[in-house]
C-alpha cells in the first residue's frame, strides 16, 4: 500500500529526487574521502615535520569539505521541496476525494478521522519521503564505502567491525520492535482526541447548559491521557535508543584505540591510519543508526498509508452514471414510485412503499410525527442517499441517471438544520448562486424575511457569519438558509421543517412572499404545524415510514384519522397557550 501510494504521488517529483540522490552521492563520497586526507596530513605531514604537505593537504581538505557542504545543503533543499510537494499533492487528492463522499461514506470514517488522515497521516509519509531520499542513498554508500576505506587503512583491525556493527544493529532492532505497536496505537488515539474535542466544541452550549463540564473534562482527560501514555511509552523506548547507541559506539572506540595502540606499538600501524580508521568506524556506525531510524519511520508511515489508501479507495455510493441524461429543461415534476429505504447497517427500513407525485406549480406538504422519515424522504429526492427500493424520478427520469451536479443545480434545499458557512452573509448566499448581484441578494433576503436583521446591521451583506452560523438565532439561521435556496430560483424547492423556528406571523409572511416566486416551481414542504401547510394543494401524511393518507386539508380531516388527530392536538395547543414553534 505504501509503495503503491508512493509510486503514484512521488512520480511528478522523480527528477527532483534524482537530483537529490546525485547530490547525496557526491556529499557522501566527499565525507568518505576526508579521513583519508586527514591520515595523510598526520603521517606524511605532522609526523615528518613537513609543513608544505600540511598546507597543501589542508587546502585539499577545505575544498572537499566545501563540496560536501554545498551538496548536503542542496540535497536538503531539493529533498524538502520534493517532500512538501508530495504532501501537498496527497492532501489535495484526499480532499477532492472526500468532497465526493456521500453522507454514508463520510459517516463511515467520521470527520475527526478524515481530518487526522489528511493532516497527521500525510505528514508521516511526507517525513518518510524526505528521509528516504537522504538515508536510502547515504547509508549504503557510507557503510560499504566506510568498510572498504577502513579495511584499506588497516585490515588488521577490521574484526572489530564484525563485533560492533551486529551489536548495534541487534540492540536497535530490539528497541524498534517495541516501538512499532505503540506507534500503531498512537494514530488511532490521535483520532480519538480529535473526535472528543470536536464533539465538545460543537456541543459547547449544551455542555454549559447542562453543567456537564466536569464530565466532559474527565472524558477529554481520558482520551488525552491515553494518547500521552502511548506517546510516553514510545518516548521511553526512543530515549533508550540514543544512550544504547552511544554506549556501543564509545565502547567500540575505546576498544579500537586499545587494539590500535597495541598495533602501533608493534609497528604494524601508523597513528594517522588509526585516526582515519576511527573516523570510518564512526561513519559506518552512523549509517547503521540512520538505517534503524528508517526502521522506526517506515512502519508508522505504512500504517498511515493504509489509512489514506482506505479513504482513496472508497468509491462514493452517489456517483455519476455512465451515460448521464441531460434534459434541455427541467420542469421539476417529482415522482416517487414505491420507494423504500433503509439506512446502511439498520435492520428495519425507514421508508416503505412510499408513492407520491409533486407537480410543478403546486405545493406538496409532508407531515408526520417525529422520526417518521420525512427528512429521509427529502434526502432521497435530493439524492443525498439512493433509494434501496423503488425509484425517485424528476421529470420522469430516475435521479440516478442525472449527473449529480446537474440535479442539485435544479434543487433549492433548505435542510432541517440549515448550516451556514464561515464568512459573510453574501458569501453564504453565493452558495445558492455564485454570481448573484447585491440586488438579487436583497430580494432573496426580503423573500425570506431576513432583510430586516441584515439591513439593521452596520455591515449589511458583509455581516460576519461564524462557523455553523453560531452568531445567529435559530430563526435567523433558518431565514438565511431559505434565502440561500430562493436566490437560485430552482425548479424544485425542498423545505425540510424550514419554518419551525419562525413565529407564526413571520411564517405567514415568508410563505406569502414565497408563493409569488415559486408559482411555476414544485414545492415540497415538510412541516409540523398544520397552519403552515393547510393551504397546500396536496398533503401527504407519513406514519412510521409509510403513507397513511394523501389529499387536501379538508379531505384528510374527513378521512385520515392520523391527520385529524394531529390537527386536533394543535387546535387545542393554539387555544390554550398559543402556537409554539420547535426550537431549532
Ligand atoms: N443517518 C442516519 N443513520 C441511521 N438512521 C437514521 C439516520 N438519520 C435518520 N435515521 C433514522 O431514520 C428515522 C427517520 O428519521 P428522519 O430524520 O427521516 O425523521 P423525520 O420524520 O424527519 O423526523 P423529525 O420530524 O424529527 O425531523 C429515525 O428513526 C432515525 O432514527
Ligand atoms: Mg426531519
Amino acid at each position: 500500500m505504501l509503495l503503491a501510494l508512493l509510486r503514484e504521488f512521488v512520480r511528478p517529483y522523480r527528477w527532483l529526487l534524482a537530483v537529490v540522490a546525485v547530490l547525496q552521492v557526491i556529499s557522501t563520497l566527499a565525507s568518505l574521502y576526508l579521513p583519508t586526507i586527514n591520515a595523510a596530513i598526520i603521517d606524511d605531514g605532522v609526523a615528518q615535520g613537513n609543513t608544505a604537505t600540511i598546507v597543501e593537504l589542508g587546502m585539499l581538505m577545505l575544498a572537499v569539505t566545501a563540496v560536501q557542504v554545498l551538496c548536503a545543503v542542496g540535497a536538503v533543499y531539493f529533498g524538502s521541496r520534493a517532500g512538501m510537494g508530495f504532501g501537498h499533492d496527497l492532501r489535495a487528492a484526499l480532499f477532492h476525494h472526500v468532497t465526493g463522499f456521500s453522507a454514508e461514506e463520510a459517516s463511515r470514517f467520521g470527520a475527526p478521522s478524515l481530518l487526522t488522515r489528511t493532516t497527521n497521516d500525510v505528514g508521516q509519509i511526507q517525513l518518510l519521503v524526505q528521509l528516504t531520499c537522504t538515508v536510502l542513498v547515504t547509508a549504503p554508500i557510507m557503510s560499504v564505502g566506510g568498510i572498504a576505506m577502513a579495511v584499506h587503512q588497516d585490515a588488521g583491525l577490521s574484526w572489530l567491525l564484525l563485533v560492533s556493527v551486529p551489536v548495534l544493529a541487534v540492540s536497535n532492532y530490539w528497541l524498534v520492535s517495541h516501538l512499532l505497536p505503540v506507534f500503531r496505537d498512537m494514530q488511532r488515539l490521535i483520532d480519538n482526541v480529535n473526535r472528543v474535542m470536536r464533539d465538545q466544541l460543537s456541543g459547547i452550549r449544551v455542555i454549559r447548559a447542562f453543567a456537564r463540564e466536569p464530565v466532559e473534562i474527565a472524558r477529554f482527560d481520558r482520551a488525552n491521557r491515553k494518547l500521552s501514555d502511548a506517546a510516553l511509552t514510545a518516548g521511553r523506548w526512543q530515549a533508550l535508543l540514543l544512550p544504547v547507541t552511544t554506549l556501543v559506539i564509545n565502547v567500540s572506540s575505546v576498544a579500537l584505540i586499545w587494539f590500535g595502540g597495541v598495533r602501533i606499538d608493534a609497528g604494524h600501524m601508523q597513528v594517522g591510519s588509526l585516526i582515519a580508521f576511527l573516523s570510518y568506524f564512526m561513519q559506518i556506525l552512523m549509517a547503521v543508526l540512520m538505517a534503524t531510524f528508517m526502521l522506526i519511520i517506515f512502519p508508522r508511515a505504512s500504517v498511515c498509508a493504509e489509512r489514506i489508501t482506505e479513504v482513496l479507495q472508497t468509491i462514493p455510493a452517489i456517483g455519476s452514471p455512465a451515460h448521464p441524461v441531460r434534459p434541455e429543461r427541467v420542469t421539476g415534476m417529482v415522482r416517487l414510485d414505491a420507494v423504500g429505504f433503509s439506512y446502511p447497517g439498520a435492520d428495519r427500513p425507514v421508508l416503505q412503499d412510499v408513492s407520491l407525485t409533486a407537480r410543478p406549480g403546486t405545493t406538496t406538504a409532508v407531515v408526520g410525527s417525529t422520526g417518521s422519515g420525512k427528512s429521509t424522504l427529502i434526502a432521497l429526492i435530493s439524492r443525498l442517499y439512493d433509494a434501496t427500493a423503488g425509484s425517485v424520478r424528476v421529470d420522469g427520469v430516475d435521479v440516478r441517471d442525472y449527473e449529480p451536479e446537474e440535479l442539485w443545480s435544479k434543487i433549492g434545499l433548505v435542510p432541517q438544520r440549515g448550516y451556514l458557512f464561515t464568512g459573510t452573509v453574501a458569501d453564504n448566499l453565493r452558495y445558492g448562486k455564485a454570481d448573484a448581484s447585491d440586488d438579487e441578494m436583497w430580494q432573496a433576503l426580503r423573500t425570506a424575511a431576513a432583510d430586516d436583521f441584515v439591513a439593521a446591521h452596520p455591515d449589511g451583506l458583509t455581516m460576519r457569519v461564524a462557523q455553523g452560523g453560531m452568531n445567529f438565532s435559530g430563526g435567523q439561521r433558518q431565514r438565511l438558509a431559505i434565502a440561500r435556496a430562493v436566490i437560485r430560483r430552482p425548479a424544485i424547492y425542498l423545505f425540510d421543517d424550514a419554518f419551525s423556528a419562525l413565529d407564526v406571523h413571520t411564517d405567514v409572511r415568508v410563505r406569502a412572499a414565497l408563493s409569488d416566486i415559486t408559482a411555476d416551481a414544485t414545492v415540497i414542504i415538510v412541516a409540523q404545524r398544520i397552519s403552515t401547510i393547510a393551504g397546500a394543494e396536496q398533503i401527504v401524511v407519513i406514519d412510521d415510514g409509510a403513507v397513511v393518507g394523501a389529499g387536501t386539508h379538508d379531505d384528510l380531516i374527513a378521512d385520515c384519522p392520523a391527520y385529524a388527530e394531529l390537527a386536533d392536538s394543535q387546535a387545542i395547543g393554539a387555544g390554550v397557550g398559543g402556537p409554539r414553534g420547535d426550537l431549532a
